[in-house]
């Protein structure tokens, strides 16, 4: 064979290979290069705004597509078509995952993993680029309507979280975009609201996850939130996006608007934001595009001279890169698949290890259902479809098993199951003595009542705020029950004191009517298609649930940091964190206010022993060795936390901070030797007198428990 062929063949073998191969960043750099140089500014103005509600611009003439995105971050939203007009009569009915409280209560990064891997193969198969999830931002109220989006108060909790959902969700192909960055932690004027804090507060509490997911999960894209933080618009903003984001954190992808977020050309050209996406819905129904911040104003600015080109090069590099990771430009893209039964798995599976388990006084639960004859299930939760509530997260759900449907698939054939709804969804709706009469009347007639209320997601999708308490663009008016279930749940335990209470929703209710008399408490969350039969298996004991609090559990709202110590929601134009880094069971613990039920709380229906505990420091870092043992007759899980604490500081510092954690699956008699490595940044606080992490030597102690206030082991290291 001539020479001339044979190059000829390797050459095209090169080719062949390079494409099935993830890129090189180098190859990906040069391919970018090339593109770049061939653009016209109105090519690359064309790339960096929007072209329909979820689409941004491509370069035809260049084979460059346009970005398709969608929501959201637990399921492929409904098609919106590309003037929010849903598109009717398309197969977009998918898999609704649980969400993302649901999902870091189970506090299992490998679920993590799983949950995004079904997200990405979905929205591979729906034609997606990019999903718009995981949604992070810490819980800081239990007002905000989005909690039931998010996943934990704790930074650290957030950080081991996302990292699993971005990888299972970018080894796809598919792009995750991490958000709402940052500080979007109220609904309350979301759109307006100036978040003012501590540098302390920003860095130990409120980045540290988006700092996981750009630097652990390597997350493709970043939507900017609605909110200013310091008196810059958050989504172009010079110390977020290009100081922190893109300097310190070295984040090589694009940053997208949320939708309506931008608003000033300059800014956003210098300030670090990317993509602009929105649709002023007055322009509906032909908008125009081109009159975006980010639309023909740019091309004139740059041709004019007045910005200089690279500002734009910089953005569409940026683009490109995200089409190269997600192979968008050559390369195979998998094709994903949609409602296969592994995906319905992996929801049950997330609901399972997510539902928590609050009380169970003389072990109510689980029900055996040989000894009973007939359960009474009350409550219109348990009856309720949620995947539609809740705004931009919605889902159209292939199917979706409801707490009552679950129980009755599971007994419904050896026992008799009624159901009351005991109360209605109807904003300002009181107690209605009838309904809760009815309901006590069933539970009376019963062996076991099962109750299962809690908040609402709203119903409509297309207003999806109608009577909704978890939605967004709306916070929750305080922490009490509405529709008068609390009346309702009292009047069943008077009528039957074998009650469960299962609560559905993203967060606590406050429970100081009834929580002493009640026997059994389940939090259930929006536990997703499957979360009906994963709620039954937990209530009668095919399940052992594992599920641990994500987020406190307080006991009135007034107990809460941010409503005693900091501003919520602010006066109309700016709101202080002067709670600081006391969120959370940093507050509870360091200033001794008794939570209902601790961060970190779950039980089980067996019982687990901690033992020798040792910790050996060597310099900056530590590790923990102890043992744990299922101590109980049931086979569970366990998730054992460490937290830190440090003696003596320059600056004061919480109780007690969350740094490691394991679950653990142990049969009984089980034991399990566990080691967590406490890295310097586990001893790590930020000093913003000096501006910078410190570690300062002394003794540390290490806690080990069950939960931040069940503190079973503690050991001391000197670092
Ligand atoms: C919404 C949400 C954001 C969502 C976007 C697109 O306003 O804040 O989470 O992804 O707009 O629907």
């Amino acid at each position: 064979m001539k020479i001339h062929s044979l190059f000829i063949l390797a050459a095209g073998l090169f080719s062949s290979v390079a494409h099935a191969q993830p890129q090189s960043e180098a190859a990906i750099n040069t391919k970018i290069e090339q593109l770049v140089r061939q653009m016209t500014t109105a090519e690359k103005v064309a790339m960096i705004h929007a072209t329909s509600s979820f689409t941004s611009g491509g370069v035809k003439r260049l084979g460059i597509p346009e970005l398709v995105m969608s929501d959201g971050p637990h399921g492929v939203r409904v098609e919106h078509g590309r003037d929010w007009n849903p598109d009717r009569n398309v197969y977009d009915s998918g898999t609704y995952l649980p969400t993302g409280v649901c999902l870091a209560a189970t506090w299992n990064p490998q679920l993590g993993y799983a949950f995004g891997s079904v997200l990405g193969s979905e929205a591979a198969f729906r034609g997606k680029d990019v999903i718009l999830g995981p949604g992070i931002n810490i819980i800081r109220t239990p007002l905000n309507g989005r909690n039931f989006e998010y996943q934990s108060e704790d930074p650290f909790l957030v950080s081991k979280m996302v990292v699993g959902y971005i990888k299972g969700v970018q080894d796809q192909g598919i792009s995750a975009c991490v958000k709402h960055y940052a500080l979007n932690n109220q609904e309350i004027l979301r759109t307006s609201i100036d978040v003012q804090l501590s540098e302390r507060a920003l860095r130990e509490i409120y980045l540290p996850g988006f700092k996981a997911a750009v630097q652990e999960g390597k997350v493709n894209t970043l939507m900017g939130s609605y909110n200013k933080v310091r008196g810059q618009w958050a989504t172009h903003n010079q110390y977020l996006m290009n100081e922190i984001l893109k300097k310190e954190w070295g984040f090589k992808g694009a940053v997208i608007s949320d939708w309506g977020a931008v608003h000033s050309t300059m800014q956003a050209l210098w300030n670090g934001c990317d993509i602009e996406m929105g649709t002023d819905l007055s322009m509906l129904p032909n908008p125009n595009y081109g009159r975006f911040y980010l639309g023909d104003t740019v091309l004139k600015l740059v041709q004019n001279k007045i910005v200089p080109e690279y500002i734009l090069d910089e953005k569409v590099r940026r683009i490109l890169y995200v089409m190269m990771k997600t192979n968008m430009l050559g390369g195979q893209r998998k094709k994903g698949s949609y409602n296969t039964k592994e995906h319905q798995q992996t929801a049950r599976k997330v609901a399972e290890e997510g539902i928590v388990l609050l009380k169970n006084e003389n072990n109510l639960l689980p029900i055996n259902k040989d000894g009973i004859k007939t359960i009474a299930v009350i409550g219109v939760n348990a009856d309720r479809k949620q995947s539609l509530g809740g705004g931009s997260s919605q889902v159209k759900a292939f199917y979706e098993v409801t707490p009552l449907q679950g129980i009755y698939d599971l007994v419904g054939k050896d026992v008799q199951v009624t159901y009351a709804p005991g109360y209605e969804i109807r904003r300002g709706a009181t107690a209605d003595q009838l309904s809760i009469n009815k309901a006590a009347e069933a539970a009376s007639k019963a062996d076991v009542a099962i109750v299962v209320g809690g908040w609402t997601h709203g119903y409509n999708y297309a207003v999806w705020s109608d009577n909704a308490y978890d939605a967004e663009d709306i916070d929750k008016p305080d922490m009490n029950l509405p529709f008068g279930q609390d009346a309702l749940i009292n009047a069943v335990l008077k009528a039957n004191p074998n009650t469960i209470v299962v609560m559905m929703g993203g967060g606590p209710v406050d429970m100081s009517q009834w929580i002493g008399s009640a026997r059994a408490v389940v939090q259930a969350w929006y536990p997703g298609m499957e979360g009906g039969n994963a709620l039954a298996g937990v209530l009668f004991g095919t399940i052992n649930p594992s599920g641990k609090l994500p987020m406190t559990f307080p006991k009135t709202l007034a107990d809460v940091p941010a409503h005693k110590l900091g501003q919520y929601p602010g006066d109309s134009v700016k709101v202080y964190y002067t709670d600081d880094i006391y969120v959370g069971y940093r507050y509870y613990d360091t200033y001794g206010v008794e939570p209902q039920f601790a961060f970190g709380h779950g039980l089980s229906y067996t019982t687990f022993s901690y033992s020798n505990l040792t910790v050996t420091g060597n310099g900056k870092s530590a590790t923990a060795t102890f043992t744990v043992t299922n101590s109980g007759k049931a086979a569970g899980s366990e998730v054992a936390q460490v937290y830190v604490k440090q003696d003596k500081s320059l600056l004061p510092r919480p109780e007690k901070e969350l740094k490691g954690f394991q679950k653990v699956f142990l049969k009984p008699g089980e034991s399990k030797k566990i080691t967590v490595v406490l890295n310097s940044e586990a001893f790590q606080y930020y000093n913003d007198a000096q501006n910078k992490w410190v570690m300062e030597p002394g003794s540390f102690h290490v806690l080990v428990g069950s939960s931040s206030r069940d503190i079973r082991l503690t050991g001391k290291v000197t670092l």
